[in-house]
């Protein structure tokens, strides 16, 4: 973007070119972000309500502020104001009945008699992904909560992870769900049917904890599956090959990886996954083909 056009917006706070870096190596190096020069007037519409939260008034004590090692909470603000929480329940439902099929082969069964059954919600926004995750393994595995079967939910955001794991929806949010499901696993929350609460059966499945993916993962794994959708979009190429690495390296043999309808991956991840579907990997098996080739 050039001088010129970045004056094309109005803005009471000045925001140099200087500004607009600085914040975004921060985005970079702390959440892996990506924010294209294209991004700067939706960076500084997003930050100026922030900088007036905190009574500051320039960028540049902005970026002080951030730079504080106590300023974690605020750094959590900045990635909040950058990334969108946008979700669904059975979003890209193609995912969900390959899930389905998976488990129809022989991954439910295994379940059933003791077997161990893992799948990561990577980026679970305010929980409609793990919880869908959730309602298609109750309807294989009806007594999953009493079984080796658990869904690890993650995000970077604690706000937004506070309100997965609350588990209240709106009318709005739960008309995604399919009538038998939302009859089964979602319960009025109050007399004018406006907020519906998950039912503890499905809610039992799940364990929702903060994780920034750029940082260590605290787990061993392996998982069957993990959904890392919508949320590589932000990053730079690169983090995103370093991405998928890490995330093939987390799945078992056979394990599927599925991401968001934007995203497709890159990088040396290709070596051990094949796409089997729209947007779905499958990791090979040792000396074995991948089940869903
Ligand atoms: C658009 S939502 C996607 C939610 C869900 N996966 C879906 O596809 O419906 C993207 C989520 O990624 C999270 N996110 C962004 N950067 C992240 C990072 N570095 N580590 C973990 N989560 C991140 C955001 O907080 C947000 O909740």
């Amino acid at each position: 973007m050039n001088s010129s056009a970045s004056n094309t917006f109005t803005r009471d706070i000045p925001f140099s070119d200087n500004d607009f870096r600085s914040i975004a190596d921060l985005a970079r190096d702390r959440f892996g972000l990506s924010l294209a020069e294209s991004k700067k007037p939706l960076v500084y519409s997003r930050l100026a309500r922030r900088l007036k939260s905190r009574q500051v008034s320039s960028f540049s004590d902005y970026l002080a502020l951030l730079n504080r090692t106590e300023e974690e909470e605020e750094r959590l603000e900045l990635i909040s104001a950058l990334t969108t929480n946008v979700t669904s329940f059975f979003r890209e439902n193609h995912h969900f009945e390959m899930v389905q099929t998976v488990l129809s082969q022989g991954l439910a069964e295994k379940a059933r008699a003791g077997g161990r059954l893992r799948i990561w919600s990577a980026g679970c926004s305010s929980g409609q992904e793990p919880f869908s995750i959730a309602m298609t393994l109750l309807e294989a595995i009806p007594d999953a909560p009493s079984k080796n079967v658990r869904i690890l939910a993650t995000d970077i955001d604690p706000k937004i992870v506070a309100k997965a794991r609350a588990g209240i929806y709106s009318a709005e949010d739960v008309s995604g769900i399919p009538a038998p499901l939302r009859k089964k696993w979602m319960t009025a929350d109050d007399a004018a049917g406006k907020t519906y609460a998950v039912a503890d059966g499905l809610k039992s499945l799940v364990t929702f904890n903060e994780l920034n993916l750029m940082n260590d993962w605290p787990f061993a794994g392996p998982f069957d599956a993990i959904f890392c959708r919508n949320v590589a979009i932000y990053f730079a190429p690169d983090t995103q090959r370093r991405l998928w690495q890490r995330l093939s390296a987390k799945l078992s043999p056979g394990g599927l990886l599925f991401i968001g309808h934007s995203e497709r991956v890159t990088g040396p991840a290709l070596e051990d996954l094949t796409g089997v579907g729209i947007t779905s990997y499958c990791k090979s098996r040792t000396n074995a083909q991948p089940t869903l080739q």
